[in-house]
């Protein structure tokens, strides 16, 4: 099916990652996936490990930060997709991540760059609405560091040639249900999305145009 189209995934071991890797699989593309630590797990019926195995999948171990890692990872991939999110105590990893990745797609010449933020980046065609303020304001006051970190990774992807979408986030619900869901490049109505939601909306991605250069709110409702 999709198995000649190689994806890049970051954040794959993650809560939401593992998600999006069980979808992607499902969809038939082939992968790269980033650990850093390969999941310990005696329950041999979770899909997600099971998956691992699967020959579609090829782990490379290493760190977002890590140019190097990068580069190995990327190596012959069409497509970056990363849900990677910040561990508490850890260098800020958005940016460093986000400027690793353009750099390596542009060696090697791939184009197509998807990831995930929260609903807290500003952009300058947003209509934020009093909630989706609220829950900037508070995350700009909150994380101060991490919001930084995720608007610099904005600006590079901005002033980058790449075709990215940003796919901004309200709270997270990790479930398998798929909802009914809507994206907007102005606001957040909605207060959740579920996982297999956003799963399906970032493979949607690596064929849809709709979204190249832009950042989507995407939100159950
Ligand atoms: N949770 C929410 O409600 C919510 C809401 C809006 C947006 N978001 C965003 O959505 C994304 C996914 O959220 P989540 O809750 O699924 O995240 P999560 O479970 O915390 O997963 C984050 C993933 O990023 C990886 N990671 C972190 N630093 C890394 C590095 N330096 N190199 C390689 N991998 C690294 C982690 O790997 P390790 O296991 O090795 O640490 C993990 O796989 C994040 O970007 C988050 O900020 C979350």
């Amino acid at each position: 099916m999709n198995q000649h189209i190689k994806i890049a995934v970051l954040g794959g071991g993650g809560r939401t990652g593992q998600y999006l890797v069980n979808h992607l699989l499902e969809k038939g593309y082939s992968l790269k996936i980033l650990l850093r630590n390969l999941p310990i797990s005696d329950e041999s019926s979770d899909p997600f490990i099971l998956n691992l195995s699967n020959p579609l999948v090829e782990i490379v171990t290493g760190d977002a930060v890590c140019f190097d890692d990068i580069k190995r990872l990327l190596f012959d991939c069409q497509a970056i997709i990363s849900t990677v999110g910040q561990r508490p105590g850890e260098p800020m990893v958005a940016s460093s991540a986000t400027e690793n990745i353009l750099k390596a797609m542009n060696e090697y010449g791939i184009h197509r760059y998807i990831l995930v933020a929260g609903i807290n980046i500003d952009t300058p065609f947003d209509k934020k609405g009093s909630q989706t303020k609220a829950a900037t304001e508070w995350m700009k006051n909150t994380f101060p560091e991490i919001h930084t970190d995720r608007a610099k990774s904005y600006d590079l992807l901005t002033k980058s040639d790449v075709e990215w979408t940003l796919v901004r986030l309200p709270m997270i619900e990790y479930s398998d249900e798929i909802l009914a869901a809507q994206a907007s490049i102005v606001d957040c109505p909605g207060a959740g999305i579920s996982t297999k939601n956003i799963a399906i909306f970032l493979e949607e991605q690596l064929s849809d145009k709709t979204y190249i250069r832009k950042a989507p709110f995407l939100y159950n409702i």
